[in-house]
This record gives structure tokens, C-alpha cells and sequence, in this order.
């Protein structure tokens, strides 16, 4: 997919700058007897409004961009990758609070692990690791486990020797 980066730049002016976090909380959150409470819990919360590993990596061996089509939101993660292990990660994230923390949950879940394990990567990692996500919510953590994979392939596809090589300090496959 060719998503303009352009766009992830309007997304962060958008959500980060020109709106305060926390008015794009309030549209994250519902009103029940004149009284205002999440659809979250304190740790995606958390992540939601101090999101980490955000931004682009300059230098990245693998960018994967994928867009849901259910509500038009954008993922986009970066992987450093040194010796067939995931060194570094960042997102850039246009959409919803559940998307923008289970990126964040996402780039500091992956960080360390070899291509091939993270190759298996599922979502369910994330939505536990979060503590949970809302059931409607839960396709944004699929966002994250499809940017994460698709920064994967990106990565084989310019290295193709590294799908079958062992990370280093790993052992040979017999
Ligand atoms: Fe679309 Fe969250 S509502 S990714």
C-alpha cells in the first residue's frame, strides 16, 4: 500500500499538537448518568496518552503501513534489525486510542525478539498485555500484529537470506 507520509504527519499535528490528548480522550470516552468514564483501563490509558516508541526510524530495515478497512484508521511501524534481531521499533499511528496504545504496546513488545519469533506475533499479545481492549476495539490490535508483519516482510523481501539464517547467538536449524 502507498500511503502518503504526509498523512501520518497531519495525524500527529492532529492528535498531538493542535488537539490536547486529552480532548481526543474525551471522544475515546461515553457519558453515563451525567458522568464521564473510559472505555479503557488505566494501562491502555496509559499507553493511549504517553504512547511509546512513537515516530519514525531514520535508518529502518523494514516499514510496514497497513490501513483497517472497517474504519479507515493507518498503522505505520519501523524495525532496526541487527543480526537477525529486532533492535529497535516505532509507530506512527492515525487512528482511534486503542490503535494508538496497542502500537505503543506492540513496538515495546517486539523489541529484542528474533524475525522469526516475531514472525509469530498475534494481537492477543497485545490485548493482554494492555490488560484487555473493549470486544469492538479489538480489530486495532489486529492493526498492530498486520503493521508489525508487514514491517517483517519488507524486511525479508530486501534481506532474504535472513528468513532462513538464526538470529545471532542462536542455534543453527538442523
Ligand atoms: Fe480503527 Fe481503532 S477504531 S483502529
Amino acid at each position: 500500500m502507498d500511503l502518503p507520509v504526509d498523512r501520518f504527519a497531519e495525524a500527529h499535528i492532529l492528535i498531538w499538537d493542535k488537539t490536547s490528548p486529552i480532548s481526543f480522550h474525551r471522544s475515546e470516552t461515553k457519558m453515563n448518568n451525567n458522568k464521564e468514564y473510559t472505555l479503557y483501563n488505566e494501562k491502555v490509558m496509559d499507553h493511549f496518552m504517553n504512547p511509546r516508541n512513537m515516530g519514525d526510524l531514520p535508518s529502518a530495515d523494514g516499514v510496514g503501513e497497513v490501513g483497517a478497512a472497517a474504519c479507515g484508521d493507518i498503522m505505520k511501524i519501523s524495525l532496526k534489525i541487527e543480526d537477525g534481531r529486532i533492535k529497535d521499533a516505532r509507530f506512527k499511528t492515525f487512528g482511534c486510542g486503542s490503535a494508538i496504545a496497542s502500537s505503543s504496546m506492540a513496538t515495546e513488545l517486539i523489541k529484542g525478539r528474533t524475525v522469526e519469533e516475531a514472525m509469530s506475533f498475534s494481537n492477543q499479545e497485545v490485548v493482554d498485555a494492555l490488560g484487555g481492549l473493549p470486544p469492538v476495539k479489538i480489530h486495532c490490535s489486529v492493526l498492530a500484529e498486520e503493521a508489525l508483519k508487514a514491517a517483517l516482510e519488507d524486511y525479508v523481501k530486501k534481506h532474504p537470506e535472513a528468513a532462513s539464517a538464526p538470529a545471532k547467538g542462536e542455534p543453527a536449524k538442523a
